[in-house]
């Protein structure tokens, strides 16, 4: 019978591992014993106040959704139901509402039949860099005629949106955009789930889009801004709900310039997400400003003694020039429960102490006469433009990956500027100073005439992404650059020139 008594060193053990073993022990005993790990410093513990708030990695995806997208022209019956020559999506104005599921891989074969060259850019969505659309940077333009097959894995869920990275200024204002809505693991079990795309439009004395595109007009002011606003294409969008019902609105600001200040006309709707990504905490979505680029989804619950009463949403970014944007009619039918149901409250980083750290970059935003507008819009005096290789488009800071940075934007401009980063969220933490505690993340955040923001981010891709103003006529007067994201202690790859 054996017995478990025997030595504790079998005799079978060489000889010089027998000696080295004693001191293995002391070594990881040492190893073991509570190490004096120094104190993390401010700024590890702010990145630290981020670790899980998002997804590193892209889930592992079973299975490939499939969309071929092509863009083209095409008249369509638009505004008040007149026809429109425009640039379209798969034939359509908003394009196609793209739904995929998180943990699914998204597979767009793209085909431009425009007559200018075009890109697909996936605004908001963290995916690999070389997917991200954009030309000179992660891509070649694709030419009239050429293709492109945008394939990853999102790894948030949310609402997402695409548009051409190239002559944005012209191609988004012709109609090419399209929401791309990427589905909880488990939807949520909303009565109806909707997109909303907000736009304007300018139109010439013979009621065409007007063809001329960054004016000096829109560069000396907030870009182009269009008398005739639409909500999905239409200046008659009706929405149709009965009492009680809960529905998730994701709206987009697909403008080139207008910003959007909703007045939601006393229909009870919270903020449950913003450019995306789902608010820590409820928040009132009356008055919430929609900049371009910008997305908020509302959970919006219909009162069960609402009767056959509408309401009116509406604009009121401009006091004096308020828009009427959809009406939400309640049907006459019985009220039936509201679907009561936990939405997520993921946690969003504070970062009390953010405005006392340094500032890895601060950028000035400002203009100047010249460019081939005649007016440049720039980054710290630097105008940046993606077709012409003018020597500018050298990133213009280096974020470490998976750290915490503060970016501060200076606008000494009297004009408006959302500024848009590709490839992460970020948080506003300051406007002119003094702390801001917006309960979510964003892509997108409006910087106003005279105003500084602070914003604090903490990376988790790699690569080469965009910074840009989304007035489309800023950035393409100037104001994008690039920001390298790069693994902490790594120099960035060579600059091109
Ligand atoms: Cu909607 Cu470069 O962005
Ligand atoms: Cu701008």
């Amino acid at each position: 019978m054996p017995t478990f008594s025997s030595p504790a060193m079998p005799r079978y053990v060489p000889l010089p591992l027998a000696r080295a073993l004693p001191l293995l022990a002391v070594a990881l005993l040492a190893a073991c014993r509570p190490a004096p790990t120094p104190p993390l410093g401010p700024e590890e513990q702010a990145a630290r106040e981020f670790a899980n708030v998002l997804p590193r990695d892209a889930p592992a995806a079973r299975t490939t959704r499939t969309f071929e997208l092509t863009a083209a022209p095409v008249t369509l019956p638009l505004l008040d139901g007149r026809s429109l020559a425009v640039w379209a999506y798969n034939g359509t104005v908003p394009g196609p509402t793209l739904r995929v599921r998180r943990g699914e891989r998204l597979r767009v074969e793209f085909r431009n039949a425009l007559p200018q060259p075009t890109t697909v850019h996936w605004h908001g969505v963290r995916l690999p860099n070389a997917m991200d659309g954009v030309p000179g940077v992660t891509q070649a333009p694709v030419p009239p005629g050429g293709t492109f097959v945008y394939e990853f894995v999102p790894k948030d869920a949310g609402t997402f949106w695409f548009h051409p990275h190239v002559r944005g200024s012209e191609q988004v204002e012709r109609g090419l955009h399209g929401v791309l809505v990427v589905e909880d693991e488990r939807p949520l079990p909303f009565d109806q789930d909707l997109v909303w795309v907000l736009d304007d439009w300018r139109l010439d004395a013979s009621g065409a889009i007007d063809p001329a595109f960054n004016t000096r007009h829109d560069l000396a002011h907030d870009g182009r801004w269009g008398r005739d606003v639409t909500v999905n294409g239409r200046s008659d969008t009706r929405l149709f709900a009965r009492p009680g019902a809960r529905l998730r609105v994701r709206i987009l600001n697909a403008a080139n310039g207008r910003v959007f200040r909703l007045d939601l006309g006393g229909l009870p709707a919270q903020l449950l997400a913003v450019d995306g990504t789902y608010a820590s905490r409820p928040i009132s979505a009356d008055g919430f400003e929609l900049a371009p680029g910008n997305r908020v989804d509302l959970d919006v619950t219909i009162p069960a003694n609402a009767g056959a009463r509408s309401y009116a949403i509406g604009d009121r970014f401009v006091p004096r020039a308020p828009n009427a944007l959809a009406t939400v009619e309640v049907t006459s039918e019985p009220a039936r429960p509201t679907p009561r149901f936990e939405v997520p409250r993921p946690r969003v980083p504070r970062w009390a102490g953010g405005l006392a750290l340094p500032i890895r970059q601060t950028y000035r935003l400002d203009a100047r006469v010249g460019g081939p507008f005649g007016i440049e819009w720039m980054f710290n005096g630097e105008a940046f433009r993606h077709e012409d290789a003018s020597g500018h488009e050298h990133p213009t800071a280096t974020l470490p990956l998976g750290a915490w940075s503060r970016l501060r934007f200076v606008n000494d401009s009297s004009r408006l500027h959302p500024i848009h980063l590709h490839g992460m969220f970020f948080r506003v933490i300051g406007r002119d100073g003094a702390f801001v505690d917006e309960p979510f993340l964003r892509d997108t955040a409006l910087v106003h005439a005279r105003e500084t923001v602070d914003l604090a981010v903490v990376p988790l891709d790699e690569g080469r992404w965009m910074m840009h103003c989304h007035v489309l006529e800023h950035a393409e007067a100037g104001m994008m650059t690039l920001l390298d994201v790069v693994p902490p202690g790594q120099s960035p790859p060579a600059h091109r020139h």
